[in-house]
């Protein structure tokens, strides 16, 4: 019988999955408790959706994911607790909606962290508490957020901080995309550095993993993980996905290049970096601790509508039918 990837990769890392609270009663179920062994919730516990209101969180659906996660042996990986998207604006305001000072912005940041990490400690496993705080393009080392702004560049420390005393056993990641890209993983080497030098308890890189058939090479891949490895730092691929599309050239030119179609020079692709990518995470045993999948299958993935909307993708190693695709094959197979 074909082995599932869990058990393939049972002597390597976990396997998971993004999910949402929806996709643990649905068509999807039985894939998901078959292949993975680790999830993810995909929004609900991000700032917005666990915390709406400035008195009031939204556990039902994060409870629901960590549930149904402990009743069939699976691990948990925590996303987000500070990001500058998906962020209420009340967060940053007061009640008369005038910016708050850094001193209430850090005091709301860190009840926030106690209260979500508190009420999750010793279920969530690794936390991405700082969530893609270095720019694509500028030469700062520190995207232009919210939390840059009002409290200057010192909250990415204050966050893992307050995680830590939330959960002291619970792993803590800097979590971004476009790692691989020279001029920003060296930002983010440099931030993740410093971090290390003034002891701020951080215990990880998470590489989101939002590849695609063109990009990375194994080699940009490896200088990634190596790199953040240097530091004494575990690597995790927190959101796996490798889109059909040629992602990159299409941010930046702001046009799709192609309809959605599928071609078989598409699966061939596909298949190849696929095996590329499961190649070069298994030579980094040790240091590569993790790999979640962003979604379950072609059906539904978040790249039907990024960075082009209503575009049909194929990023994910189930088809639109939750069966297998040549490229699962090549990826327990080794
Ligand atoms: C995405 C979700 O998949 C979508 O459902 C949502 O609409 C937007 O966010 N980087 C991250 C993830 O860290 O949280 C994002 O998830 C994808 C990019």
């Amino acid at each position: 019988a074909q082995k599932s990837l869990k058990e393939a990769y049972k002597d390597y890392f976990p396997i998971g999955v993004a999910v949402s609270p929806r996709s643990l009663t649905g068509s999807e179920t039985e894939l998901i408790t078959q292949q993975f062994n680790s999830l993810t919730p995909e929004n609900s516990m991000k700032m917005g959706p666990i915390h709406p209101e400035p008195n009031r969180y939204a556990w039902e659906g994060p409870d629901a994911i960590i549930a149904f996660a402990q009743k069939n042996g699976m691990k948990v990986r925590g996303h987000t607790l500070c990001w500058h998207n998906q962020t209420p604006k009340w967060f940053f305001t007061d009640s008369l909606g005038k910016q708050v000072s850094r001193e209430v912005l850090l005091d709301r940041l860190k009840s926030h962290i106690n209260e979500v990490v508190g009420r999750y400690k010793g279920k969530i496993y690794a936390w991405d508490v700082v969530n893609e705080a270095v720019p694509d393009t500028s030469a700062s080392i520190y995207r232009k957020s919210k939390f840059y702004e009002i409290i200057g560049e010192d909250y990415i420390e204050k966050a893992f901080e307050y995680a830590h005393v939330a959960d002291p056993s619970a792993k803590l990641f800097y979590n971004d995309y476009n790692t691989e890209s020279a001029a920003k993983r060296e930002k983010i080497f440099q931030l993740v550095k410093k971090l290390k030098e003034k002891n701020v308890p951080i215990d990880g890189v998470g590489l989101q993993g939002h590849w695609s058939i063109y990009e990375p090479t194994a080699a940009e891949l490896e200088k990634s993980i190596t790199q953040f490895a240097s530091l004494g730092l575990a690597v995790q691929i927190t959101e796996l996905d490798v889109s059909v599309h040629p992602k990159e050239h299409e941010r930046r030119e702001k046009k799709p290049t192609d309809t959605g179609e599928l071609t078989s020079e598409m699966v061939e692709k596909q298949t190849a970096q696929y095996k590329m990518l499961f190649d070069v995470f298994r030579k980094h045993k040790g240091t590569i601790t993790g790999v979640t999948f962003w979604n379950v299958s072609d059906k539904t993935t978040w790249l039907d509508n990024f960075p082009v909307p209503n575009r049909k993708d194929y990023p994910l190693l189930f088809d639109q039918n939750n069966k297998p695709k040549k490229a699962f094959e090549g990826v327990v197979n080794f």
